[in-house]
């Protein structure tokens, strides 16, 4: 089975042809990502209404390229499978239109795809990872623990209260006058500073769940940020250092209780988001999951951001666990929650 997926719920325009292949590196033919990260840049961050005006001039090459690299026409193509939230709605919109009119054009089914959902099953296209599994969603717009029951049972133990982590980074950096997206710039400072310079106290400390915040840590942060009279790279460095420590070390404390809350006591972690791509989280998972004696998968860096595999994968894992096509009619979903 071959899939032509397509994603535009923030600011990637990305298209892909996965398959079924029974060996994880056979299954993305092509992955088309066009990222819309510089002109977002200039403003700080994602303008939902240039977001959409940028997917609607670009979709139509990304899909072509994306062909193109697979060598296939459309009409080689089983399905279409394409993002129909949640996310920016003009970007949705474009997507969908576009999924659509190439599945009505040439009768083929479509899969409506939760975005959340294909980074939840990204790491199963990559590697042969196991249900049950405890899963972190850490991204520009999400922060949450899901116990992974199987495709389509999925538990959501724990989210942020205010800022998703990615969100978080990206505002510090800009308090820095780092680029977008801040996360690779702020992981980029802090190797060159000192973490223990700045000092935070411990979000949600008494609270009995696995609920995130880090809206406290960005306040904390702006201030220690105005504390210093004229700020030098230097100084930079070490507020990006600190604020990525206690970023972490909060989303790993949080983690434990997660893990804790599991019905299924999994064996598995799995990050996923583009925040999965920060080396510094990765290393204090790693050694959270060795102290549990538990397994951990993460996905390549690549795949950690937005892309079209992961939603052409979710597809083929609906349509494997007996889910039906979606109705051509489907709604696009700004909000659509996981449950
Ligand atoms: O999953 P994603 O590509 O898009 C959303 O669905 O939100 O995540 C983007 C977020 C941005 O906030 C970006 O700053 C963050 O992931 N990010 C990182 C790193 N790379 C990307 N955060 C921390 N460290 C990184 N290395
Ligand atoms: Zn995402």
């Amino acid at each position: 089975m071959k899939i032509l997926a397509i994603e535009t719920s923030c600011d990637e325009t990305a298209a892909a042809v996965v398959c079924d292949a029974v060996e994880p590196d056979k299954r993305i033919i092509s992955n088309v990502v066009n990222s819309q990260a510089k002109l977002h840049s200039q403003y700080g961050g994602v303008v939902p209404e240039n977001a959409a005006r940028m997917h609607a001039e670009t979709i139509g090459a990304v899909v072509n390229e994306s062909l193109r690299f697979a060598e296939i026409t459309v009409d080689d193509i089983d399905v279409v499978a394409v993002t129909a939230g949640p996310g920016l709605i003009g970007g949705l919109l474009v997507g969908t239109v576009t999924a659509k009119t190439i599945a009505l054009a040439k009768r083929k089914p479509i899969v409506a795809v939760n975005h959340l959902e294909g980074h939840l099953l990204t790491a199963r296209l990559c590697y042969t990872v196991d249900c049950p599994y405890l899963l972190l969603l850490a991204s520009g717009g999400h922060f949450m623990f899901v116990e992974v029951f199987a495709v389509g049972h999925y538990k959501v133990l724990g989210e942020t209260l205010d800022d998703a982590a990615g969100e978080a980074f990206d505002k510090v950096a800009r308090m820095l006058g780092l680029a977008y997206p801040g996360g690779p710039e702020i992981e980029r400072c802090a190797r060159n500073g000192d973490q223990t310079r700045f000092s935070y106290t411990m979000p949600l400390l008494r609270n009995p769940g696995c609920d995130a915040s880090f809206s406290g840590i960005k306040t904390a942060t702006k201030i220690h940020i105005e504390s210093i009279p004229n700020i030098t790279d230097s100084d930079k460095n070490d507020i990006a250092a600190s604020f990525q420590n206690i970023v972490t070390s909060s989303a790993v404390r949080q983690l434990s209780k997660a893990w804790h809350l599991t019905s299924s006591r999994p064996a598995r972690i799995v990050l996923a988001g583009g925040v999965a791509a920060n080396t510094e989280l990765r290393e204090k998972v790693a050694r959270f999951a060795t102290q549990m004696k538990l397994e951990t998968y993460f996905p390549p860096i690549a795949l950690c951001s937005d892309n079209a595999a992961m939603i052409g994968w979710c597809a083929i894992e609906r349509i494997s666990a007996g889910f039906e096509y979606s109705n051509p009619d489907f709604k696009t979903l700004p909000r659509w929650p996981l449950s």
